[in-house]
């Protein structure tokens, strides 16, 4: 398993908590859109909540952000209760919607300028702090070009600036990059991993599993209002799907034999094997140790020379789908991004 250029500090042990959540319920008639969600973030990490369509990753961050109130349940953020201190608490929260928020028909720097002006800020600081954060999300060349002619890319950028420009504590985040491509995804996320650096708490809702493995230290599943499970990473992965063995013959030739051995083994609890032809590999599900021993021992006893044997934890998709049952949406949904070439 690969972890690339994680945030910088991964652990949240002893920090302190910067959102404390704490049985939030959200009903819309039937729908139980938050059914009693409980979690903490703290200060300088970043929360990833992760669920499928409608789970009710954007009715959190509603509540969250004072946007809506919740019908039951306690939110405190940066020390602020939601409901019986929002003006406060919009003072140190920045948002970043689902949707771009920006005004197509004015400029970046205009755009920017007038969120500063709303925060108070006075002309010269609101207009100072716009340029500052045009250069932070370089964006600066397009400064002045409406943002409808922006690329999707350059859109999310403006709105993370926005989001930024009244220096937030708490940061909530999203689905920050529904709809980019891969490309552009990644400057998204290397905005976050700054941000975060800068000691930014992020709260960051997603459907897509790479993209909580590159930002997020813990992780939150939440599914039908409802937190179904929760912890690190790593933590989560050890948790769900035991582990798989990936055993590779010492002769090419032994692929199917040794898949063949394995299958007739009849050791209890062993899943099916699976060929993976490409990397000349068979893929062997274990859940214990005893099973990894057994599995060993018999491929041996057969005659068959081990090359190499190396053990995977589950892939954050198979955790997703034993836990929800669903598969989790494919970056590739991600529709084509219109070039970033000036207009
Ligand atoms: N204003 C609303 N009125 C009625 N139903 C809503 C409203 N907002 C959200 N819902 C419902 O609540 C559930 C959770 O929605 P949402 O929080 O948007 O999910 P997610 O952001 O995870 O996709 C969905 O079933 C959605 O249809
Ligand atoms: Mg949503």
């Amino acid at each position: 398993m690969t972890r690339i250029d994680k945030t910088p500090d991964n652990s949240t042990g002893g920090r302190p908590v910067a959102v404390s959540v704490r049985g939030l319920v959200k009903h819309y008639g039937e729908t139980k859109a938050l059914d009693g969600v409980d979690l903490d973030v703290h200060e300088g990490t970043v929360m990833g909540v992760l669920g499928p369509n409608g789970a009710g990753k954007t009715t959190l961050v509603r509540c969250l952000s004072t946007l809506i109130t919740p019908d039951a349940g306690t939110a405190i953020v940066a020390g602020y209760d939601t409901v019986k201190q929002p003006r406060q608490l919009r003072r140190v929260i920045g948002l970043t919607g689902q949707y771009a928020s920006v005004d197509e028909k004015l400029s970046g720097r205009e755009n920017l300028y007038m969120i500063g002006r709303l925060l108070d800020l006075s002309r010269k600081d609101a207009r100072s702090r716009a340029d500052s954060l045009l250069e932070r999300f370089s964006l600066t060349d397009a400064a002045t070009r409406p943002a409808k002619t922006y690329s999707g890319g350059m859109r999310r950028r403006l709105d993370l600036a926005a989001s930024m420009i009244g220096r937030p504590h708490v940061l909530y985040l999203d689905e920050p990059t529904t709809g980019l491509d891969p490309r552009t995804r990644n400057e998204v996320w290397d905005e976050v991993k700054s941000m975060v650096r800068d000691g930014v708490t992020v709260l960051l809702t997603t459907q897509y599993m790479e993209e909580a493995e590159q930002l997020a230290s813990e992780l939150t599943v939440v599914d039908h209002g409802k937190v179904i499970a929760r912890g690190g990473i790593e933590e989560l992965k050890a948790k769900v799907g035991g582990r798989t063995l990936r055993i590779r013959p010492a002769d090419p030739l032994e692929l199917r034999p040794l898949a063949g051995a394995l299958d007739d083994l009849g050791i209890t609890g062993l899943a099916t094997t699976t060929v993976d032809p490409d990397s000349g590999t068979v893929l062997v599900p274990i859940l214990s140790d005893e099973q990894l021993t057994a599995v060993v021992g018999a491929v041996t006893a057969r005659g068959i020379t081990i090359g190499s044997i190396v053990t995977e934890l589950p892939s954050l998709d198979e955790v997703f789908l034993s836990i929800t049952g669903e598969k989790p949406s494919a970056p590739q949904d991600a529709r084509p991004e219109l070039e970033e070439v000036a207009v």
